[in-house]
């Protein structure tokens, strides 16, 4: 276990510098954040709106247009903390199992991620509070709009009862780093956008930094913990659900979307002011692609940047040739469109430096 978690105490040096600074990075800004000065800024990614570009969009007028890229944020950083919270449960899961029977040092370091993951939710939840009541929305009716945020408690559920029975948290890690690249795609995309609200941009960056270093922990950890296992059966049993898991989590519009995507998505467009009816109708044609085949750039990007680095991770993964190709299979066939090479549809992956303070 040591010598293969050896890179926990590089993450947790770099993590011991950040520490004394985490009020500095989230907690300010987000108190200093005035929903007054938000004038026309923009919280999302223009083209990660959504609806953007669809006949709805050109139907509501521009304050309604803002409404609902600042609802986009609401909803996106709220889900955010909630997977935070449900990550934290897990990562002193971890921490706990590791305490016991494992290596202090990276005991340590798993409850690090708590500490920062804690500091993260207070900040999102003071500028989405702020952000709404701006608007004369209650957090209650976001949340009530938002319907996948119950899917947190499944995922922890679900990890914290594998995690007995296996008697170790190595699957919780293999499937977070999906979650990791495509929060960070959003992420990423949010602080490039000219129109950013300057604070939030701020404090979109601080967060992507530590993001960034938890990413690190969830790939280096998942091929570690690929590499241990020793049953064949284990190993194919992890590739498998790994690779169900990473082509069922998606931006824009996807292959595999549910009911639960689709109520979040109406209500948000309810919230701005649009009938039910009209909601509905508008989700249908957005998701079923009939006025917009192709995805905006950015949305394209987007997807293929989760493509090639899900690509490149499985690439890292200790398992054989086939199991390697059935995994890409697996994902391809959500992302379809993500996959075409570069030359078919000219589109290229969106492609980000690294971030500093
Ligand atoms: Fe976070
Ligand atoms: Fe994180």
């Amino acid at each position: 276990m040591s010598a293969a978690m050896d890179f926990t105490r590089r993450l947790r040096s770099v993590s011991d510098k950040d520490l004394p600074r985490l009020r500095e990075h989230f907690l300010e800004p987000a108190e200093a954040f005035d929903p007054a000065t938000s004038a026309d800024h923009l919280f999302f990614p223009l083209e990660m709106t959504w609806y953007y570009g669809e006949p709805i969009w050109h139907e509501l007028s521009e304050p309604q247009r803002l409404l609902l890229n600042r609802l986009s944020f609401c909803q996106s950083y709220y889900s955010t903390a909630v997977a935070e919270a449900a990550t934290n449960v897990l990562n002193y899961e971890a921490a706990l199992r590791t305490l016991i029977d494992g290596d202090p040092e990276v005991a340590l370091y798993m409850a690090r991620e708590v500490v920062e993951e804690t500091t993260h939710i207070e900040a999102f939840l003071l500028v989405i509070r702020k952000l709404l009541g701006h608007h004369g929305i209650r957090l209650d009716q976001l949340r009530a709009a938002n319907a996948s945020l119950g899917m947190a408690c499944w995922y922890a559920i679900a990890h914290s009862l594998l995690g007995w029975l296996r008697r170790d948290l190595d699957y919780y890690y293999f499937t977070r780093f999906a979650l990791n690249v495509n929060q960070k795609t959003v992420e990423r995309c949010a602080i490039d956008e000219p129109r950013m609200h300057p604070l939030v941009r701020t404090l979109l960056k601080n967060h992507a930094i530590d993001e960034a270093r938890h990413m690190q922990m969830s790939r280096a950890t998942g091929i570690a913990a690929l590499a241990r296992m020793r049953s064949p059966w284990a190993k194919r049993i992890a590739c498998w659900a790994f690779a169900h898991f990473a082509a069922s989590v998606f931006i824009g519009r996807h292959r595999r979307d549910g009911r639960l995507t689709r109520e979040t998505r109406i209500r948000t467009l309810e919230l701005c002011g649009v009938p039910r009816p009209r909601a509905e109708r508008a989700y249908a044609e957005w998701r079923g692609r009939v006025n917009q085949p192709v995805d905006p750039p950015l949305v394209h990007a987007g997807r293929k940047y989760y493509w090639k680095q899900i690509v490149a991770y499985i690439d890292a993964l200790d398992v054989s040739e086939r199991t390697r190709a059935s995994m890409k299979r697996i994902v391809r066939r959500a992302y379809h469109d993500a996959a075409a090479p570069e030359h078919v549809d000219g589109v290229h992956a969106l492609e980000f430096d690294e971030l500093r303070r």
